[in-house]
């Protein structure tokens, strides 16, 4: 849809403050200049509202900080804001930390999930069902569980069958959306996409996690065998496929996202060791002297690869970035960016580190 023929949207993205959805709003504000744009974040670890301050000067934009779970406030930001899309993406996304703490996955991803969809079904409904109005639940390939070797890539067709509290509380969401649109006829779209990657990424996910330790001549804990394998997508490719479901998609359906760049863990970890051995300027330690095999994650996935056929013959979206060029793009963007991810390794975040690895480090492989 070209930006002539569009009338402007009045948008909500939830958690905006975190990594795919500040990227969204970027992605939004540039291409949509006329389109009125509210975020809304609890701000919590994983939220970071130094990321969108270059907005705040943006009359069009307007940061809340708020809870998914607060009805009230989501009514009032609907009417007060004539909101007619939604995009939500707020979520607790940790595999890692789902596992120390499954009870705030089942709150917002679950709960806050039903919030938005239930407050929105009433505004949309007291507005006479407006044909334009949308709500796109944000989505993972985690949902349809591991992948052997051989298997087929996952499709929207593909049984579910989650195996962390994280893909099983999202899991639950997607059920809802889904439910949402069957009984009540509500425009909710559903996209599941494969892990992404890119700027402003949490320091506890795969790629920023070796990138901050290879720079900090810490050792890079690659968990079990290394062979788990999955699909990369560069988070702006991620961002341009939500447009397009937003846009361009039906009503009721769902979009596989992937990027269709498969690939083991081990050799992710060797590729980022020799782009930073590239790139950075002068590292404390040759990054590949510092891979360390460690204690595999409970119940951990061994493979996700997503089929995206679906919404490129449909919507014509297709990834733009290889690994190749999206990674080095990412690098290079945590070596410009200390600023950004230096005050994000707290006294929490090093709390959380010692609980994930501290019993980890025992077991080399
Ligand atoms: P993130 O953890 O970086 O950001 C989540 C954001 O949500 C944070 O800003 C946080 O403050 C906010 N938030 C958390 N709980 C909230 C609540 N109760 N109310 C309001 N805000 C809250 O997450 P991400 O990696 O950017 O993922 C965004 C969405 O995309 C999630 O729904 C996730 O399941 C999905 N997804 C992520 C990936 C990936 O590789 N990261 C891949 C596919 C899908
Ligand atoms: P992650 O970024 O946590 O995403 P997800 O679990 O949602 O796929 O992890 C990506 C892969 O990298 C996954 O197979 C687990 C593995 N991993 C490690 O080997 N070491 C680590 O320190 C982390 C965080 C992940």
């Amino acid at each position: 849809m070209t930006q002539t023929s569009r009338s402007p949207r009045r948008i909500l993205i939830t958690g905006g403050a975190g990594f795919i959805a500040s990227n969204l709003v970027y992605h939004w504000a540039e291409k949509y200049p006329g389109d009125r744009l509210i975020v809304l974040d609890a701000l919590t670890y994983a939220g970071n509202r130094k990321t969108l301050e270059p907005l705040d000067a943006n009359s069009n934009f307007r940061f809340v900080q708020g809870n998914i779970c607060d009805r009230p406030l989501i009514e009032s930001l609907l009417r007060e804001e004539a909101i007619d899309t939604v995009a939500h993406l707020a979520a607790e996304s940790h595999v890692d930390r789902s596992i120390l703490g499954p009870g705030a996955f089942v709150q917002t991803n679950i709960v806050g999930t039903f919030t938005l969809l239930d407050a929105f079904r009433q505004y949309w409904d007291g507005a006479g069902k407006p044909d334009h109005f949308r709500f796109l639940h944000v989505s993972t390939d985690e949902v349809y569980g591991s992948l052997n070797p051989e298997d087929p890539a996952f499709s929207e067709t593909t049984p579910y069958a989650p195996n962390s509290p994280y893909s099983a509380s999202k899991a639950g969401s997607d059920h809802l959306a889904r439910a949402y649109f069957h009984t009540y006829g509500m425009p909710t779209l559903i996209t599941n996409c494969s892990n992404n990657y890119g700027p402003f990424h949490f320091p506890e996910k795969l790629i920023p996690l070796m990138c901050i330790n290879i720079l900090m001549g810490r050792s890079l804990p690659v968990y079990g065998d290394g062979q788990n394998v999955r699909d990369w997508l560069y988070v702006g490719d991620h961002c341009r496929a939500l447009d397009a479901v937003i846009h361009q998609g039906t009503p009721g359906e769902t979009y596989n996202i992937g990027g269709n760049n498969e690939v083991k863990n081990i050799d992710l970890v060797h590729q980022l060791c020799d782009l930073m051995a590239e790139l950075a300027p002068s590292l404390p330690t040759p990054p590949q002297s510092l891979i360390t095999f460690v204690k595999d994650r409970p119940g951990h996935d061994r493979r996700y690869a997503i089929n995206a056929t679906k919404i490129k013959t449909e919507l014509g979206w297709e990834p733009a970035e290889t690994l190749e060029t999206g990674l080095r793009k990412t690098v290079q963007w945590y070596l410009d960016n200390t600023a950004w991810w230096q005050p994000l390794l707290s006294a929490e975040y090093q709390d959380y580190y010692q609980q994930v690895y501290a019993s980890r480090l025992v077991q080399a492989g």
